[in-house]
């Protein structure tokens, strides 16, 4: 195995990086800061970003951040499961009972959040990812979850992650009510070229890697050619790399070994 023969003590670009470990790439952290000021006024929020960019990750990161004596976060990443089974979702993450119709369990989540708020001081802080995945009912039926006291204050910190097409979804007038709401518009751009480097040289290092450069620059560069810089995609061809590496003995990963990976990657099936 490749973990054995680089010495590493951990498998690097591996999806399971404890929040402490990852790379601080500008735009994600960016993307915290936007989501602290988010809970801070209890806004709606929509982050953007292309497929694997990285906004899970950064996500989880900003969650594992929060005080959780001050917030109550929950996060569901199935819209697909229609509106009640978002309430179900989300009310049995609360802790509370769940309630047969629909509209009970609207005014369930109303009095948990209510009670939150008024009771225990905390911020609830909902988060839908994939919601792209979103259908117009929902998005409506979020709106109006979220609309109390006739729009002064939301009933929870609300944000919305998913792919470009979700701003282009939102932006249609027929989401005009929802989108004029959002406080935060945050699109995450993935790493330029320096940043790639230094993402793969951050996942060596998380693994412990004591050996010279192991990717070379040309390999650096060529990565982030065919990657553009989105980690998921930088994730895979290093990981092919080590593979292809270990199999070949090599100390030094090169242009040519990725061209042979990116050949292997798109002619496989
Ligand atoms: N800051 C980071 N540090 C280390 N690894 C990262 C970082 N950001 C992203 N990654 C890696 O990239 C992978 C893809 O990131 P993530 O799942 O967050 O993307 P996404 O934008 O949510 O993708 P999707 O659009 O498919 O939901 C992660 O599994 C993780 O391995
Ligand atoms: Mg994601």
């Amino acid at each position: 195995m490749f973990q054995e023969f680089y010495g590493f003590t951990a498998t690097p670009f591996s999806r399971g990086l404890a929040s402490s470990k990852l790379f601080a790439a500008t735009g994600q952290e960016e993307l915290k800061a936007r989501l602290v000021y988010l809970v801070r006024e209890r806004g709606i929020g929509v982050i953007t970003g292309e497929v694997g960019s990285g906004k899970s990750t950064a996500v989880r990161a900003f969650v594992d951040g929060l005080d959780p004596t001050r917030y109550t976060v929950v996060y569901t990443a199935n819209p697909l499961i229609g509106i009640s089974g978002f309430y179900r979702e989300v009310l049995s993450a609360l802790g509370e009972s769940i309630p047969r119709y629909k509209q009970q369990m609207v005014i369930a989540l109303r009095a948990c959040f209510d009670t939150l708020t008024n009771e225990r001081k905390k911020t609830p802080v909902v988060i839908v990812d994939e919601a792209h995945l979103l259908d117009q009912r929902m998005l409506e039926e979020l709106r109006l979850l979220m609309n109390v006291r006739m729009d002064s204050q939301f009933a929870a910190a609300l944000i919305l992650v998913g792919h470009t097409e979700l701003r282009r979804t939102l932006r249609l007038s027929i989401h005009e009510a929802f989108w004029q709401r959002t406080s935060v518009r945050f699109h995450l751009q993935a790493l330029d070229l320096t940043e790639t480097g230094a993402y793969i040289r951050h996942q060596l290092e998380m693994a412990a890697y004591r050996g010279g450069a192991l990717f070379s620059d040309g390999f650096v560069a060529k990565a982030y050619d065919y990657t553009k810089g989105i980690p998921r995609q930088i994730n895979l061809v290093c990981t092919h790399a080590l593979m292809a590496g270990c199999g070949e003995q090599k100390q030094v990963l090169d242009e040519l070994v990725l061209r042979q990976v990116i050949k292997d990657l798109e002619t496989s099936t």
